[in-house]
């Protein structure tokens, strides 16, 4: 499974993208006006950056101006895939854009007949948000498991962008469900590298290699 960053931060982008685990990154517009700079510079940083794709949200609401402004984005640099929210307009700009080689991640995706049409329109990438359904009391989940078996059926290309992660299980359980990427906050991503019996087992050994230096320093 692909890993991709769910923020606009630069800093979170480069330290995690220097681990050599990133393969892309997904912003949204709440999490672009956190940065409180300008738009299209904060993407165009990015995308120098990170190789992978890197999603950016149109925000206007009728087919022809997001196909305007999807145009305008995709220009930014060549890794841009252009984020669009699952509206009838948003089928009918994502048609034309796929149509022209645009990348397009359709966005706000909460059922599989959501994903099935951004899929017939030839988006590049569907995102399911997985923690947003949890916080109904539904299980997000599911949701990819439907998506994965409905995709699967057709040999759709569209990739399964499992986005609103949460915590560490809901990337161990895309991953089993077999979502294509999952798009995971900082901190989530800084949690999937620890674990405390490693970080024991580290103490441990270091000690141990402490007391062999000594031992050998008695000895010489
Ligand atoms: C996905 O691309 C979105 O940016 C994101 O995952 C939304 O997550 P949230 O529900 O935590 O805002």
């Amino acid at each position: 499974m692909k890993l991709f960053i769910d923020t606009a931060n630069i800093e979170h982008i480069r330290e995690v993208n220097s681990w050599g685990i990133l393969d892309g990154v997904t912003t949204n517009p709440t999490l672009c006006a956190k940065e409180g700079r300008d738009f299209r510079e904060a993407i165009a940083e990015i995308c120098a950056e990170v190789a992978g794709p890197v999603s950016a949200e149109a925000v206007s609401v009728n087919r022809e101006e997001i196909i305007t402004e999807a145009r305008e984005l995709s220009r930014i640099a060549p890794n841009v895939a252009v984020k669009i929210p699952m509206t009838t307009e948003g089928l009918a700009a994502t048609k034309v854009l796929s149509g022209e080689g645009v990348k397009v991640n359709m966005t706000l995706i909460f059922s599989a007949n959501q994903a099935l049409l951004a899929a017939k329109v030839g988006a590049a990438f569907t995102s399911p948000f997985v923690g947003r359904i949890d916080d109904t009391g539904h299980d997000g989940m599911e949701l990819i498991d439907e998506i994965v078996t409905v995709y699967d059926n057709y040999n759709v290309p569209t990739e399964i962008i499992a986005a609103s992660i949460r915590h560490p299980l809901h990337v161990i359980q895309a991953a089993m469900l077999g979502a294509d990427i999952a798009t995971v906050p900082y901190a989530v991503i800084k949690a999937m590298v620890k674990h405390p019996l490693t970080d024991r087992g580290i103490e441990s050994f270091l000690k141990d290699w402490e007391k062999l230096q000594d031992a050998i320093k008695v000895g010489g």
